[in-house]
């Protein structure tokens, strides 16, 4: 394996510093995840190496926003396969450090407070999730800044990478950087589907068949609703609500249409209308043990 494990944030500013001047390089890319790595990662990583000299992915279990600790206690952990598809991506870096490293005081009595965009949706159902998130994305952000200067002398671009599934952690995201002046340039990565149209994500591997199959009605759903936003149709959120309801596995948490940038429902602009202009239709649902979102940009 060509790809490095380093587990302090000294070792990961040496490690890419030590990088940058041996490919004489002028830009580094940062994929934060928290491991338990699938498909959907591997086309963060690969982005992030086709647009960056140095890519570095940080593999952490972040206590901070989980809700139950059983929930954090069953959250898998898969170091040596994470590691190996990282490296089949040509990620250079892993940086996995310990919970010490990255909360040596215990826990942080200062946080990122995520405000009105955090509290609703996932936030409603998830009190606190998106402080604790926000609070390690900034400092993984620190973390993975370029450890020393491009190859000119000059700074390094920094750009972190963030899948678009879960569409308000990458709104959050993008508004912490802006509010707070965070030099890197957040990139946002399409949603990885398998090949019936279930969103990936680290938690399907808890589904049963039978709820698996039942979970494709989120997709289903989001696939309508697109369908007619192109066709400049009435979006009849009703009915592809009523999709999902009728299957008895799932139970809908929310299902609405909303401003991407700041997740206010766009009521006027979705119902009887035809649709028209900029909109993300966004879904959550429990399937069994696992609760599922996902997310579809609509333009007309
Ligand atoms: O999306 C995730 O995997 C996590 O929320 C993140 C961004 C790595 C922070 O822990």
């Amino acid at each position: 394996m060509a790809i490095k494990l380093v587990t302090t944030a000294a070792e990961l500013r040496a490690e890419s510093a030590r990088l940058l001047a041996e490919k004489r390089g002028s830009s580094q890319g940062l994929v934060p995840t928290m491991g338990a790595l699938h498909t959907g990662h591997a086309a963060l990583a690969r982005t992030a190496v086709e647009q960056n000299d140095v890519v570095v992915a940080s593999i952490f279990v972040n206590p901070l926003q989980f809700g139950e600790a059983a929930d954090l206690e069953r959250y898998p952990r898969t170091l040596d396969a994470d590691m190996a598809l990282l490296d089949a991506e040509g990620v250079d870096l892993v940086f996995a450090p310990s919970v010490d490293e990255v909360y040596p005081g215990g826990e942080p009595l200062v946080r990122v407070t995520s405000g009105p965009l955090g509290e609703k949706w996932e936030g409603a159902s998830r009190p606190g999730h998106f402080d604790g998130a926000l609070t390690v994305v900034a400092k993984l952000l620190h973390y993975g800044l370029p450890g020393g200067p491009a190859a000119d002398g000059g700074a390094a671009a920094y750009r972190a990478y963030f899948g678009q599934k879960d569409a308000q952690q990458l709104a959050l995201v993008k508004r912490m950087v802006a509010d707070l002046s965070f030099p890197v340039d957040i990139v946002a990565v399409s949603t990885v589907r398998n090949a019936e149209g279930l969103a990936l994500s680290s938690r399907n591997r808890f589904l049963s068949e039978e709820e698996r199959e039942a979970a494709l009605a989120l997709s289903r759903a989001l696939r309508l609703l697109e369908s007619h936003a192109l066709a400049n149709e009435p979006l009849e959120l009703d009915t592809a609500v009523a999709l999902v309801e009728s299957q008895p596995l799932v139970k809908l948490d929310y299902f609405d249409v909303v401003d991407p940038r700041t997740l206010e429902p766009l009521a006027e602009n979705c119902k009887e209308t035809p649709f028209r202009g900029e909109g993300l239709a966004i879904i959550a649902a429990q399937v069994g043990p696992v609760r599922l979102i996902d997310n579809v940009p609509l333009s007309s």
